[in-house]
């Protein structure tokens, strides 16, 4: 048995303590006892302000749990991730995405390089080539300017860019089109590449390993589509460009190292939308705008090394998602964007956090004892007050949530902002206070219906607003949830940097493929089970 134990902590026991005595304790209760709840409960960083008041949670919690951050030496580990150290313990490697992000001329060393200085060089690359794109010098093989853009990538690789392709196109140049392919079914580069011209068609392979088969085997269909119909090998050259830290192998698939632009292994996948990852969003928004939108990761980051732990907002926000996850028992994490170009990001959270803190070994090797890592999940507001909302109002499982919502309308229909926002403001109220029998009675509910009628309440909510949804606070927020989720790996011991248990599904895929390919492979090795569905699969599969 290995010895951290952290659920043995005096900061531990003393939260377990206080939660018996807290967790009978209505909302309703807590904000009448204290009129200046709204105010405690609120705290503003790099352009973002947290009310985290309708939580279940005085400030005795709070002091508990800021705490629980010292005892397990928060502070001490995000310094070592900001000089760094190499805190990726299993693979043995630093974790500086804040370097993507640190203004030219800092100095952050990993083995004696200044990684900073490299991390400018790539952005200055990539400005370069963005610019070409956009404005037309960049021609494709048959000497025609690029009009649509392909990024080829799952995972980190895909769902950074594709979330804020989708959160900054009101910035974005509406001349390009912007596609993502990252399903290994062919149907996703068909519906991708659907009504495109190849002329006017550049790919950007983006893959961290560049090893990665679903991202390998679109690839390789997207350098077809392109030879079949621009009549040439040469149109590889004007049509494909790589993200990744292999060149080795970007070389080997044909494309130039000129065209290459790379990243580090200290750049996790699920924490790179910022690095090179981001040449999709650099070509939409342009080198400024993604300039403002590093700074505004830069900001956050700042934000979570000096503010004071009580006004931290990763640090309260991890804080809160530990409270509810090992105390409440609350299985999951609801994230609720008001702001329909945010509909992909709580996909990007789920890798985010999920792939980060989906751990059951502590850092030094022995099994947790505690729960670790929420599921996260969510859609935008208000559609799912329409579809989901009903379970949170009234279903029998407590589901805490963040809302998020913006002050300034981005669209042209700005009547329908308050609208929305009047939404996000009213499900926090009614997930928090509910509605009683009484109330129920004293507005004429019919005594039969009451009972069904009622909502407890005590459902608690953050609500993150921010000024508008541009570049800027777009990598605060991104920031934002990284750091949290840093905030909690710490305190649960984990490392949220590796991602060993995807592995085993790709060693087996590897396995089945081959018995795929022809029926005359035997199909062996596999129980029972795996055996009869490959046996009903190559039976029926029409080919
Ligand atoms: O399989 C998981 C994973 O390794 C993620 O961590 C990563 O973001 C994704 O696959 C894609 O990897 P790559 O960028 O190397 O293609």
């Amino acid at each position: 048995m290995k010895g951290v134990r952290i659920n043995e902590t005096a900061a531990w026991q003393a939260l377990a303590t206080h939660h018996a005595a807290l967790k009978e304790r209505h909302l309703r209760a807590l904000f009448a006892e204290d009129p200046g709840r709204a105010e405690r409960f609120a705290a503003e960083g790099a352009g973002l302000f947290l009310d985290y008041s309708k939580n279940r949670i005085t400030a005795e919690t709070m002091r508990l749990l800021l705490a629980l951050a010292e005892e397990r030496d928060v502070a001490g580990r995000r310094e070592a991730m900001f000089r760094g150290e190499k805190i990726n313990e299993t693979e043995r490697r630093a974790v500086l995405h804040v370097a993507l992000r640190a203004p030219r001329g800092t100095r952050i060393e990993v083995d004696g390089r200044d990684v900073v200085a490299e991390v400018h060089a790539v952005l200055d690359r990539m400005a370069d080539f963005a610019r070409e794109v956009r404005n037309g010098r960049w021609v494709g093989y048959k000497e025609r300017p690029i009009r649509n853009i392909v990024n080829i990538g799952i995972g980190g690789s895909y769902l950074g860019p594709e979330m804020a392709a989708r959160a900054l196109g009101a910035f974005a140049d509406p001349g390009l089109t912007f596609r993502f392919v990252s399903n290994v079914d062919g149907a996703d580069f068909a519906a991708a590449s659907a009504g495109l011209d190849p002329a006017e068609t550049l790919f950007i392979v983006s893959s961290k390993t560049f090893t990665t088969l679903e991202t390998m085997s679109n690839a390789a269909t997207a350098r077809r589509w392109i030879v079949e119909s621009l009549g040439s090998e040469a149109a590889v050259a004007r049509h494909f460009v790589a993200v990744s830290t292999n060149s080795k192998a970007v070389a080997e698939f044909g494309i130039d190292a000129s065209r290459m632009f790379g990243f580090w292994d200290w750049v996790g996948g699920r924490y790179s939308m910022d690095s090179a990852i981001g040449l999709s969003t650099m070509i939409a928004i342009g080198p400024e705008r993604f300039a403002e939108m590093l700074a505004g990761f830069h900001a956050m980051d700042e934000h979570f090394r000096s503010a004071s732990p009580a006004r931290n907002l990763p640090l309260l926000l991890g804080l809160l998602t530990v409270w509810y996850n090992n105390f409440f028992g609350a299985e999951t994490l609801g994230i609720m964007p008001y702001a329909a170009p945010l509909a992909r990001f709580p996909a990007y959270l789920q890798q985010l956090q999920m792939e980060s803190n989906g751990k059951h070994v502590a850092l030094d090797g022995g099994p947790v004892a505690w729960q670790t890592g929420p599921i996260i999940w969510g859609e935008p507001g208000t559609d799912g007050q329409h579809s989901f909302f009903q379970l949170l109002h009234q279903g029998t499982k407590l589901v805490p949530c963040d809302l998020i919502g913006f002050c300034e309308p981005l669209s042209p229909f700005a009547h329908q902002h308050d609208l929305l926002m009047a939404n996000l403001f009213a499900q926090a109220e009614a997930l928090a206070f509910g509605k009683t029998a009484e109330e129920l009675e004293r507005e004429g509910s019919p005594a039969f219906q009451t009972p069904f009628r009622v909502t407890e309440g005590n459902r608690p909510t953050n609500v993150i607003l921010a000024d508008r949804l541009d570049p800027r606070t777009l990598g605060s927020l991104v920031a934002l949830y990284e750091h949290s989720v840093f905030t909690q790996g710490v305190i649960w011991s984990i490392d949220s940097f590796d991602q060993w248990g995807v592995e085993l599904g790709k060693v087996l895929a590897g396995r089945i493929i081959p018995e795929l390919a022809t029926d005359a492979v035997p199909v062996a090795g596999h129980d029972s089970s795996t055996r009869a569905l490959i046996a009903r699969y190559r039976h029926r599969r029409g080919r």
